[in-house]
Parts: structure tokens; sequence; C-alpha cells
């Protein structure tokens, strides 16, 4: 893992300069900045190797459904490693949960996971639970008839993952789903959200194009098994993992054409398992997936008259315009149970107390970073004021009167991958000189994240794993984000759709009493599900699911698989799954506190 440390000066405002802060992705553009004194911040591993990205001319492939028409598609990729073994296996024995590990701390220092706030409960119906994502745990990413996905593609260019972890294998949950769920079913845990691959169902991704029967049996098969478990499956129709076929063919989400496209993939997985699956998701984190387009390798990869600046808010466009059109369908077609999508990030603080620019700052960070997915379904059915006030429709396309009418209201509940909350300030220049010039470096967002205090530069918060500097462990300020949340945008219903920690140098652990020691994650879900309770009892927020990532170690996208954010770890040699300290606690603190 290549680690850079550089100093912040405190002084200089400029620390992260995080405008385009980003949750679990690619190549992150944070940049600290090289000054002097007392912060050590640490630089993630970048896509620096710009040179070799390859993407055949968007277009140049014409869409052909035949088997060559998919080796086509597949040669874009190059070759591919075959999964050590290909059927699914039946686990023979029950799971057993492990002794219990002792306490981590003295009693007067820290509460074991049962006495942690004993009078509060969580409600009834509450889903508590794990999530993972299909590209980051199945591999076989070539098998059953699966068409190559655009992460398929990117984990293969120069510098696209950080350790060059592919999909290929990595946890091969694809074969192994039934004793993953037995696993989470030994734990006591309830539900698990998973993502289905558009590419498995549709290898073509197109809707005129055919149906692969083999991927709607399989997630099928992944359904029922939860169900038997007692586990609730919870479904996610994109988790980042777009056909390659729809970016070769016309630019994926760069095109108005994906927005048909997605509606007819949703519509085939809606009617494939209606009844079984009671909680949907259309998107996972659309603002993290948008802005990831705009940085590379993806950067090859546009429709025409599309360039790295508009990418992110013409993907914001038409994937909205899909959200809608897939919850529309699923309205019409009567599909059982609930949709929405997994908005992320957090609101903010401003950074100085009482500075009139920090809290200008701190409204641009939400309207950019949340409300640009939450306004249309939640409160106006429009972009957020400050967003069209910056961007012009070059940039930012605006919506007719009829689809604000098909974006509004297009959510059964509120959903926040929730992972930390930052202080925000106004860059060194001023929130409106950067406005107002669209060269400024930290234009459109024009705000920063900060990741201690303005005063004597006190880390805000626990300091995660370096492959990951876009994460803190931040619980203080988990019930303030709840309470805006439920503020700005209200909804019946908050889940908290992820929320998890990468426990800082675990790969560097080589023994399992070492990486079953995860005291940095323990702690970060004891404090977290602790905010939790008081949010719910004590602020009147309607929490009605947690999601820990993850279910198992995966393929953590540009870090890949050398930041780990498993509350079980995976031996890539074995395949072997173990649980972490932090799997039994969870466990632990369910059992104590579910009513
Ligand atoms: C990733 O692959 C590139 C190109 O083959 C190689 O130069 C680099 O050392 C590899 N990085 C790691 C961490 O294996
Ligand atoms: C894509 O991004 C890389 C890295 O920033 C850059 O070197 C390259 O020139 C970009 N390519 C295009 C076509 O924008
Ligand atoms: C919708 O489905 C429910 C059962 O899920 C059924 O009771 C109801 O009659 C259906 N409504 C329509 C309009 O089909
Ligand atoms: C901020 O303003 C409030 C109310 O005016 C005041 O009580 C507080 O001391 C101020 N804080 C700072 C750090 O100036
Ligand atoms: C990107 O496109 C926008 C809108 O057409 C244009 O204003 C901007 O100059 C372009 N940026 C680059 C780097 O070409
Ligand atoms: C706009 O920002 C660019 C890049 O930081 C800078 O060079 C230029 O001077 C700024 N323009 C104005 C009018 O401030
Ligand atoms: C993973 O499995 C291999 C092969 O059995 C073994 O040598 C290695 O020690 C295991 N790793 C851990 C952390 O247990």
């Amino acid at each position: 893992m290549h680690i850079s440390r550089c100093t912040v000066g405190i002084g200089l405002l400029q620390a992260i300069r995080a405008a385009h802060a980003q949750t679990a992705i690619a190549s992150t553009t944070e940049t600290p900045a090289p000054t002097t004194a007392t912060v050590t911040v640490v630089d993630v591993p970048t896509a620096t190797a710009t040179t070799g990205a390859y993407f055949p001319p968007v277009g140049s492939i014409e869409p052909d459904y035949s088997a060559e028409g998919l080796d086509e598609l597949w040669n874009v990729i190059g070759s591919v490693e075959a999964p050590p073994f290909t059927t699914t296996v039946t686990p023979t024995a029950s799971v057993a949960l492990p002794s219990p590990p002792p306490p981590l701390y003295p009693a007067f220092f820290a509460p074991e996971p049962k006495d942690i706030l004993p009078q509060y409960k969580f409600p009834a119906g509450f889903k508590y639970g794990v999530a993972t994502a299909a590209y980051q745990v199945e591999g076989a990413v070539k098998d059953e008839g699966k068409g190559p996905t655009m992460w398929d593609w990117a984990s293969r260019q120069p510098g696209g993952v950080a350790d060059n972890t592919t999909g290929d294998i990595v946890d091969l949950n694809y074969y192994l789903y039934k004793m993953d769920t037995a696993r989470v079913a030994a734990l006591g845990l309830n539900t698990h959200s998973f993502s289905v691959s558009w590419s498995r169902i549709l290898p073509y991704g197109a809707a005129d194009s055919p149906v692969n029967q083999e991927g709607v049996d399989h997630y099928s098969d992944v359904i029922d098994t939860h169900l038997e478990y007692g586990v609730e499956p919870v479904v996610t129709l994109f988790h980042w993992d777009t056909p390659l076929a729809l970016q070769a063919y016309y630019g994926g989400f760069t095109s108005p054409k994906i927005v048909d496209d997605f509606i007819n993939y949703a519509k085939a997985v809606f009617s494939a398992y209606n009844g079984r699956v009671k909680t949907w998701y259309t998107f996972n984190e659309p603002r993290v997936f948008c802005e990831q387009i705009a940085s590379y390798p993806f950067n090859v990869t546009y429709a025409a008259g599309v360039n790295t600046s508009t990418a992110p808010f013409h993907c914001a466009y038409y994937l909205l315009k899909a959200h809608a059109g897939a919850v529309k369908a699923f309205r019409a077609m009567n599909i059982s149970g609930e949709i929405a999508l997994k908005n992320d990030d957090f609101v903010g603080t401003p950074w100085r107390a009482n500075n009139t620019d920090d809290a200008e700052a701190v409204e641009r960070h939400a309207a950019f970073q949340i409300g640009i997915f939450s306004d249309p379904l939640y409160t106006t059915g429009d972009w957020p004021q400050i967003m069209k006030d910056t961007l012009p429709e070059e940039y930012l396309p605006r919506f007719t009167d009829e689809e604000k009418a098909d974006l509004l209201g297009s959510a059964d509940f509120y959903a926040i991958d929730s992972y930390r909350s930052w202080f925000v300030s106004a860059p060194d220049n001023g929130v409106a000189a950067c406005v107002s010039n669209t060269s400024d470096p930290n234009w459109p967002q024009c705000n920063l994240n900060m990741v201690y205090d303005a005063q004597a530069g006190w880390a805000a918060g626990v300091l995660s794993d370096p492959g990951t500097d876009w994460l803190g462990a931040t619980p203080d300020g988990a019930r303030e984000l709840f309470n805006e949340l439920n503020r700005r945008w209200p909804s019946p219903k908050i889940y908290v759709s992820e929320f998890g920690f990468s426990e800082p140098f675990e790969n560097e652990r080589t023994q399992l009493y070492e990486i079953k020691q995860d005291v940095a994650r323990t702690n970060y879900y004891m404090t977290y599900l602790g905010e939790i309770l008081q949010s719910i009892h004590e602020d009147g927020v309607p929490i009605a699911g947690i999601f820990a990532w993850a279910m198992i170690d995966n393929a953590e996208w540009g870090s890949g698989i050398s930041t780990k954010f498993g509350i079980q770890h995976v031996n890539y040699t074995t395949l072997e799954r173990t649980y972490k300290r932090s799997a039994i606690a969870l466990s632990d603190f369910w059992a104590a506190h579910q009513s």
C-alpha cells in the first residue's frame, strides 16, 4: 500500500481539499494541501497511472445480441480469472458461533454491548442487518451468462485499483451465498441488503436484448435461501456495476438512452422477485457514482458532448429520470413492498463557530452532496436552488414540470449511507469568489470537508485505514445528522442503509487473533448504535433499520481488498470466513436491544 504523509497548516484553512468528498470511491480527487504545522493526514493511493486507460470509442461497438456480440464485449476486458469451483456450495454443518471474546475494556471505561443504554430497545419490526454489493463480493464475473460490467473494466486499467484487485473471484459469494447467509443467521441478524447485477439479468443491458435466465434463477435462489434462514433480503437494483455494453453502445449514464434501459431492467427484477422482497432500492449512492464517472478511468467513456465537468450532472439527471420511471413501473405493476434510493454523506457543521461563510458552505455541502438526490424526491421535485444558481443548464439539465411531478414522492422512505460527519468550511478565497469563478478549483461545490477542529487541530473522530481517507468515526455527529435529515427531507421512515469502518492497517496483520481483534470497528458500531438508539428515543427520529457495511471483507472499489470493511475476515487463499470481534458485538447488541 502506498501511503504518503504530509502535514497541514491549520492556519491556512486549506486542509484536505474535499469538495468532491467521496464515499467508497475508485479514485478520490482529494488532495491534501502540502504546508506546515501539526496535523498529519494521509493520501490514498490515487489513480496516478493515468496513461493506458483504454475504452473503445463510445458508439464503435454496435449492439449485437449474439454469442459473438458478447465475446466482443468481453474482449474489451481481456482475460478473466476462473474461480476455483463453479457450483453452489451447500453448507454441511450448522454454523457455530465462537465462544465469546473477553471484554475489551474494564466496565468503568466502556460497557459490554448488552450494557449500552439498556433502557432503550429497537422498535418492533426493526431491520438489523448487514450489507454487500454484487461487484464487491460475488466473483464468478464471467459465469452463467453474465455480461461484463464497467467495474470489470475499471479494475483492469492501470492505477484503477490500488492493489490491482479485480472482481473476478474476491469472496466468491456467487457460489458461497448459502454459507454466507447461514453465517448471518447464526449471528441472529435479520436482514441482508445486497445488489443484483444488471449484466447477470441482461448481459447486453439493453431493453431490446435477451434476458439471461441463469442470472434470474441465481438471485431467485439467493432470495429463497435468505427466506429459509429467516434473513430478510433487501434488494438494490444498481450498485455501480453498469453493463459495459451500455457504456460501449452509447456512454451509459451520460446518455438519455440509459433511462428506458434501466426501467426495463427494473421491471424484469420486480416481476421475477415480487412478493419475496419487501424493501427495494433503485440506486446505491448515486452522488458518489456520478462523481466516480467524472474521474479516471471512467473519463474516457462518455456520450458525445459530455465532458468531465458536465458528466456528474448529466448522470444525475438521467439517473433520477431512471429512478422515477422505475418507481412509476413499481407502482403500476402493484409490486409489494417499499422502494427508495440510497443517499449518502453528511450535512456537516460549520468549521468555525459563528462564521457566516462556513455556515453557507454547510448549505452548499448539504445541497451538492445530499439535496441533489433528496430535494427531487422528498421536498420540491427539483434540484436544490443553490445548484440551479451555480450551474448553467449546459452543466445541469433542468427538469420539466412533468419530470418534477414524477420525481416528487417517488420514494416510500428515506435511506442514508451514513459513515461519518465532518466539519465544513468555506474555501480560503471565500464562497462568493469561488461561486462566481468557473475556473476555481473548488467550483461548483465551493466548500471543503475539515477533518479536524478550527481551534487546535484535533482530529474530528477516530481515524480509519489510510486507504480510505474520506472516512473517520464520528459518532458525536450522528444524532445531529439524523435530526437534519429528518428536518430537511421528512419521510415516515429512515434506514441507515450502510454504516461501517475500515480497521486501520488491518491488511498488515497476518495472524487470525490479530485480525479478529477489530477494536476500532467494534467501537465504531457500538458508539453509532448507541447514538441511533438515542436518535430514536430522545429525538423521535423514525429510524427503522441499520445495515452494517459489510457482511464480509470485499473489493473496496479503488482500494481493492487491502482496505477491510468486513465484520468477517475472508482468507483470500482458502475463501474461509471468520467472525471478527465486531460481528460478535453486533450480535450481542441486537440480542440485548431487540424488542
Ligand atoms: C499493479 O499492476 C501494475 C501493472 O501491472 C504494477 O506495476 C503494480 O506494481 C501492481 N501493483 C500492485 C500493488 O500489485
Ligand atoms: C482522464 O483522467 C486522467 C487522470 O486525471 C487524465 O490524465 C486524462 O487526461 C483524462 N482523460 C480525458 C480524456 O479526460
Ligand atoms: C395489488 O396486490 C395486492 C396484494 O399484494 C392485492 O391485494 C391487490 O388487489 C392488488 N391490486 C391491484 C390493483 O392489482
Ligand atoms: C457564537 O455565538 C453565540 C451566540 O451569539 C455565542 O454564545 C458563542 O459564544 C459564539 N461562539 C464563538 C466561538 O464565538
Ligand atoms: C464542458 O462542457 C461545458 C458545457 O458545454 C463547457 O462549458 C466546458 O467548457 C467544457 N469543459 C471542458 C473542460 O471542455
Ligand atoms: C478564477 O480562478 C482561477 C483558478 O484559481 C484564477 O487563476 C483566476 O484568477 C480566478 N479569477 C478571478 C476573477 O478571480
Ligand atoms: C489463510 O489460509 C492459508 C492457507 O491455509 C494459511 O496459510 C494462512 O495462514 C491463512 N491466513 C490466516 C490469516 O489465517
